[in-house]
């Protein structure tokens, strides 16, 4: 595993990160779950990433999580990084979603208790919540710090004012932003400009989600919706309607580029999106321990030549494929 440090803080991270959205939950197989935990730890990747709502149903990835840990990994929590996030809908109620001081605080609390960890090494506000002044969201993640219960901060999905305000914010409290996590893939390039650009200026560390824009970036739709997959298991999040011939078209064409390079479509996606340096990590996302090694093995090959970029750009330049 190769590791790059963080912004301008002093931790460095794997430049593969394996998330915990899809696959961990209460209705997924526990056997699978915990193998590919324990083959991405022993593989490196130490980071993993978290959420109070991920599962189905919310919560149970973290319940997951934890026991994996009390049963295989807790004498490694030194050498782990271990994320989590509030903010996104959690609990039925006024105070069960968005980033209130309240949600935040109850929501980390509720965190720690289903990991059964002590602390989480980064805790996340996972979207900004335009209901509530941004210092409030701020203040509170400082105010978990300062108890105790995050070593460092982080924010999800920010749009760029007020990501500018949440760093200036967190700088002015001594609690720097240790990373700012933003969707990007060959499908999704929106966040390279502005948002990378803040982060950089910020000494914020940049970790990159979605990065096979949720398997469509693997070919694995081109004949049509395998059974195991993530659309035919009715993700909300991943649907028939986003499998359009614009974006299989421009599969089958970055398909033979990977080809021409030795690797699978999944494999050069991965390097294409840690070829972007001022990317410190790429988040993961596996149904198998196969997918998982061998999404890893993108990073035996994770250069291109400039006439690979070209060609690549050529081809997701086409804005119908962006989402
Ligand atoms: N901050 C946020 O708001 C936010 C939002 C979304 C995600 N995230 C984080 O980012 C992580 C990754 O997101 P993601 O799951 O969307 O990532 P992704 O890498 O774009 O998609 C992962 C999915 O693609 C399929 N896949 C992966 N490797 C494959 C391979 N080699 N061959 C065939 N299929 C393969 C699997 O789905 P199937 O096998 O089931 O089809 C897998 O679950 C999440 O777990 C979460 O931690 C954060």
């Amino acid at each position: 595993m190769q590791y790059r440090q963080s912004g301008h803080s002093g931790i460095q991270l794997p430049v593969m990160s394996l998330g915990l959205w899809h696959n961990f939950g209460a209705n997924d197989d526990y056997g699978v779950a915990r193998d590919m935990v324990l083959t991405a730890f022993d593989r490196g990747i130490c980071h993993f990433d978290l959420a109070n709502n991920y599962g189905p149903p919310p919560g149970s990835a973290e319940l997951t999580f934890g026991r994996i840990m009390k049963d295989d990994l807790h004498a490694h929590r030194d050498e782990m990084l271990i994320s989590s996030k509030a903010g996104h809908d959690m609990w039925n109620g006024v105070y069960g979603t968005g980033s209130s001081r309240k949600n935040i605080m109850a929501s980390c609390d509720q965190s720690l208790r289903r990991t059964g960890l002590e602390y989480f090494d980064v805790f996340y506000s996972h979207r900004y919540d335009p209901a509530t002044p941004i210092e409030e969201t701020m203040q509170a993640l400082v105010d978990l710090v300062r108890q105790g219960k995050a070593l460092y901060v982080g924010i999800s999905k920010y749009p760029a004012d007020k990501q500018r305000e949440a760093y200036a914010y967190l700088q002015r409290e001594h609690v720097p932003c240790l990373l700012s996590q933003y969707r990007y893939s060959m499908f999704d390039l929106k966040a390279r400009q502005c948002n990378f650009d803040l982060a950089v200026a910020a000494g914020s560390g940049i970790i990159c989600f979605s990065p096979l824009a949720q398997g469509l970036l693997t070919g694995k739709y081109l004949d049509g919706i395998p059974a195991d997959s993530r659309v035919a298991k009715h993700s909300p999040f991943l649907t028939p309607a986003h499998i359009t011939p614009k974006r299989l078209e421009a599969v089958r064409q970055l398909g033979v580029i990977a080809a021409n390079r030795g690797q699978s479509l999944a494999q050069m996606a991965l390097a294409w999106v840690l070829a972007e340096g001022r990317v410190t990590s790429v988040i993961i996302g596996t149904s198998s321990v196969n997918q998982l090694e061998s999404n890893l093995s993108a990073l035996d090959n994770p250069t291109f030549t400039t006439e690979e970029l070209n060609r690549i750009d050529e081809i997701i330049s086409i804005p119908e494929i962006s989402f």
